[in-house]
């Protein structure tokens, strides 16, 4: 868990869900139904899900990512629109990937919207690359989606930027 002075990074818990949900809601045409949140947080156990929280508890951006073997899939990940840009969403990236690589993720992968300028914008300057195109992939409105990966090399030096910019002692 990272925190900040007004924003603090925590677990999803079940009582989050209904916050979560509304953020999913307002930012996605596809949004998850609420059961797909009690199942990452009860059931799944390849689910990390994350929560950015403001000083008063109010649920204000959300991660999940899965880790399977050596690999972070973003698989949903929102800040509410009153809250963006504001560096929440880069705050539960780095603590997503810097948790996942503790754990032994060593690459990570999401699709994003071709049109979503604004997440591709804050996933390359982590170091995710466009690796394919799947023509028409969203069902709401044909849109093409991008893969993008973030190669070992990439994630090791993020995790190194993130270690410096925490002060946290390197492991040899
Ligand atoms: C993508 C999203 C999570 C970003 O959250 P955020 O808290 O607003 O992002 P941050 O404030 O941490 O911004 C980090 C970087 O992202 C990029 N970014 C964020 N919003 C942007 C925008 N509207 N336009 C262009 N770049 C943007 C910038 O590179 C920004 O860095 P900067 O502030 O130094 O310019 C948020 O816009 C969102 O919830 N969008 C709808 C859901 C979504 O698209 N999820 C991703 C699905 S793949």
């Amino acid at each position: 868990m990272i925190g900040r002075t007004d924003i603090s990074i925590r677990r999803m818990v079940l009582t989050d869900i209904p916050a979560v949900f509304t953020i999913d809601q307002a930012s996605a045409a596809l949004y998850w139904p609420q059961s797909s949140y009690y199942f990452e947080v009860e059931r799944n156990e390849a689910s990390r899900p994350w929560v950015a929280v403001d000083s008063q508890q109010r649920v204000c951006g959300f991660l999940v990512l899965w880790l399977i073997m050596d690999e972070l899939h973003v698989a949903n990940f929102a800040v509410h629109p009153d809250y963006r840009r504001r560096g929440i969403g880069d705050a539960l990236m780095q603590n997503g990937l810097y948790e996942g690589w503790k754990e032994g993720a060593r690459i990570s992968y999401l699709e994003v919207r071709a049109g979503n300028s604004a997440a591709i914008s804050l996933y390359e300057k982590i170091g995710y690359r466009v690796v394919n195109i799947r023509r028409h992939y969203y069902q709401d409105n044909q849109e093409d989606a991008l893969m993008m990966n973030l190669e070992k090399q990439d994630y090791q030096t993020y995790i190194l930027t993130l270690e410096k910019l925490w002060m946290i002692p390197t492991k040899k």
